[in-house]
Formats: C-alpha cells, sequence, structure tokens
C-alpha cells in the first residue's frame, strides 16, 4: 500500500502555508507566502494578518497541489493548525480544512503549533525522533521539553514574559532594523562585537539548583529594556550610529548564553545528549552553533532547514500524520483555539 497522502495547512500567525507530504519524508508540493503587509506597521496586525489568509488560501492550496501533481481528492487526510495563534488568522485555515474534509469526506486533523515545529526537522532527517531534548524558540513561544516518545512531552521551563522571538523583533525594532527583525538582528549582529557592551544574562545565575523554580524558565523583557536603555544611552551621546552592530551583537550573545545554557542543564537533567531546536529562533545560526559547541561533538543537534523552521504548511502535514495513524481524527466540531494546550505535555516529575 502506498504511503498516506496529507494537506496541512498552516495559517496561525504572518504566513499563508499548504503543503502536501506523502508519508514522513516525501514533501510533493509545498508553498509559503508571508505576508508583507505587515512590514510598514513593524509589526503583525491581527485583522490584516487573518484578510490575507483569506484572500490567499485557496491560491496557495491549488499551487501545492499543482506542484505535487495531485487533486485535493487524492489526499487521505487534512491536517491543519488548530492553535494557538492569532484567532482570526487561525479561523481561516480551520473553516477552510473543516469545508474540505466535510465536502470531500476526509480525515480533518487538528495539529498544535508548537508540536508542528517539534516535527520540522523529522522531514529531512530519520534520525531526529525521541528521544531528545527540545528548545522551542518562536515569536509567541519559549519552551524547554523533554521528548520521551513522538506524543509524551515532559515540560521542563518556559519563557515567564516575552518568547524569545519576540525579544529578537522588539531589539530589532529599537535599533531601527525592518520586520520581522531576528534574521536581520542577526545579520547586523555578524558585524560587531559582543563584548563591547555587557548585556544582564535574566534568570541565569550560577547558584541556581535542579529543583528551584527557575532553573530551567526564561525571562526576555529584562534584556530588551537594558538594550532600549542601552540604545537611549547611546543615542543621546551621539554615538547610537556607530554602535548598532556592537548592540546587535552583545543582546544575541546574551539571549543565546541564556537559550544555550538551560538547554544544556536540561541535557545534564535528562542525560539526553540529542537535543532538538524548533521554531523560527532555530533558524539562527549563532543559537546552533552555540549549543553544538557545547555538546562538543558527543551528542546530536538537530534542526530543519530554513525553510522547514519557519512557519510552513509541510510541518503540520507531518504531525498531523503521527495523529493520523493514531487515529486521533476529529470530527467537524473542532475550531481554533488562540491558548490551545500542547498535546501530550505532562508538567514537572510527573512521567
Ligand atoms: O516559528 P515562527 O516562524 O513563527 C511563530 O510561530 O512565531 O517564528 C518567528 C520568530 C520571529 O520572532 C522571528 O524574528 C524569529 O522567529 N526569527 C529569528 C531568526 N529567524 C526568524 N530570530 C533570530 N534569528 C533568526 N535568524
Ligand atoms: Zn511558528
Amino acid at each position: 500500500m502506498s504511503e498516506p497522502l496529507l494537506l496541512g495547512l498552516e495559517t496561525s500567525c504572518d504566513e499563508t502555508s499548504a503543503a502536501i507530504i506523502q508519508g514522513e519524508h516525501q514533501v510533493l508540493g509545498h508553498v509559503i507566502l508571508s505576508q508583507d503587509v505587515h512590514a510598514v506597521f513593524g509589526g503583525v496586525v491581527p485583522e490584516l494578518a487573518a484578510r490575507a489568509h483569506l484572500q490567499r488560501v485557496d491560491e496557495v492550496v491549488r499551487e501545492a497541489l499543482r506542484q505535487a501533481d495531485r487533486r485535493i481528492e487524492d489526499m487521505d487526510g487534512v491536517a491543519v493548525t488548530a492553535g494557538p495563534g492569532l484567532i482570526g488568522a487561525l479561523l481561516v485555515g480551520v473553516a477552510w480544512a473543516k469545508a474540505t474534509a466535510f465536502a470531500l469526506d476526509l480525515p480533518l486533523v487538528p495539529v498544535h503549533h508548537m508540536e508542528a515545529h517539534l516535527f520540522g526537522p523529522a522531514i529531512e532527517d530519520t534520525e531526529a525522533g525521541p528521544p531528545f531534548v527540545a528548545l522551542l524558540v518562536s515569536g509567541g513561544h519559549t519552551i524547554l521539553l523533554f521528548a520521551q516518545e513522538w506524543g509524551r512531552y515532559r515540560l521542563l521551563g518556559e519563557t515567564r514574559d516575552d518568547a524569545a522571538g519576540e525579544a529578537f523583533d522588539k531589539v530589532a525594532k529599537v535599533l531601527g532594523l525592518p520586520y520581522p527583525g531576528g534574521p536581520a538582528l542577526e545579520t547586523l549582529a555578524e558585524k560587531g562585537d559582543p563584548e563591547v557592551h555587557a548585556l544582564p544574562r535574566p534568570m541565569l545565575r550560577s547558584n541556581q539548583r535542579p529543583g528551584d523554580s527557575d532553573y530551567f524558565d526564561f525571562s526576555f523583557s529584562g534584556l530588551k529594556t537594558a538594550v532600549a536603555m542601552l540604545v537611549k544611552e547611546l543615542e543621546d551621546a551621539g554615538r547610537l550610529d556607530s554602535e548598532r552592530a556592537n548592540v546587535a551583537a552583545a543582546f544575541q550573545y546574551s539571549a543565546v548564553d541564556v537559550l544555550a545554557s538551560k538547554t544544556m542543564r536540561a541535557v545534564e537533567e535528562t542525560r539526553c545528549r540529542r537535543v532538538l531546536l524548533g521554531g523560527g529562533v532555530s533558524a539562527n545560526r549563532s543559537l546552533r552553533t552555540e549549543i553544538e559547541r557545547r555538546l562538543a561533538g558527543d551528542g546530536r543537534v538537530f534542526y530543519a532547514s530554513p525553510r522547514l523552521s519557519l512557519d510552513n504548511g509541510a510541518m503540520v502535514a507531518r504531525a498531523g500524520l503521527f495523529h493520523l495513524r493514531r487515529e486521533e481524527v476529529r470530527a467537524l466540531d473542532i475550531s481554533a483555539d488562540a491558548k490551545l494546550p500542547f498535546p501530550g505535555l505532562l508538567r514537572g516529575d510527573s512521567q
């Protein structure tokens, strides 16, 4: 029997994306349309995101099917991001998937956006499966977890305020860089010296111990404020232009140090030297190389290629395939949920 064909649809934020996958590793068609309407506002405007999804979703799916040389009727299931994300944006994808599943009598599989990021690397790399420590870093989430097996996760830490990607975006904005800020900030940071300006490492102290409530957790809002104050100081002194790259480098150095240090704590705690990086910030080269360096060749770091690290339909289809095989197919009563809980994620030592 041939491997199942799945359509994956992603509309949780500002990418409209659809993919056709066959089995676990074949991406037959994949379209990622990044909405450019938000650039002038310096951030995602939820109503505009929803409208742009609505305008483009049909043609994005049609193009993915055309690339795959398949018809929608050929699909064995439709997977869609049901949350978390912007509610208006999510609703477009969920309504589209429900209507299609109903019209063609296809199984409908709701997918959690951050669990989909966990599956991103597994599309290209057959080795990128549990057990692993995962650092999920995106525009809305920062989650450190241990995956015993697919569908069974233990939460180790998360952010108490801003997400890592949000910090990159906000710092980029303070430095006058275009939206989305993460990639632009990384490029600028490469031209700077990270040691000219000292910035704090929030929630990272050497006297923390495993059991302390903040041992694995993150906080990025203080770092963002520290950068804003430094930028103001440099501006007042008329030195901002010449220091911009150094500030970007110092911020990235500090954020990466915190992310890598907490990840290594998780590696020690779980005695698992396989680390998976997922979510948009996992595209950051300095984060990837720092974690590789700290594992010192003894262990593995998994991350997806840039196209599969950022929001995309292929990871949604891949996560959907896992749930389809477990017969976690839903009736047409599913709805979009901006705060959808992570499936299979247990807190603390409960597994
Ligand atoms: O996963 P993602 O595409 O969307 C969400 O689920 O939020 O992540 C987007 C986030 C944005 O905050 C963006 O600035 C950040 O990922 N990002 C990066 C890089 N590329 C994207 N942050 C740091 N360095 C990068 N190269
Ligand atoms: Zn994402």
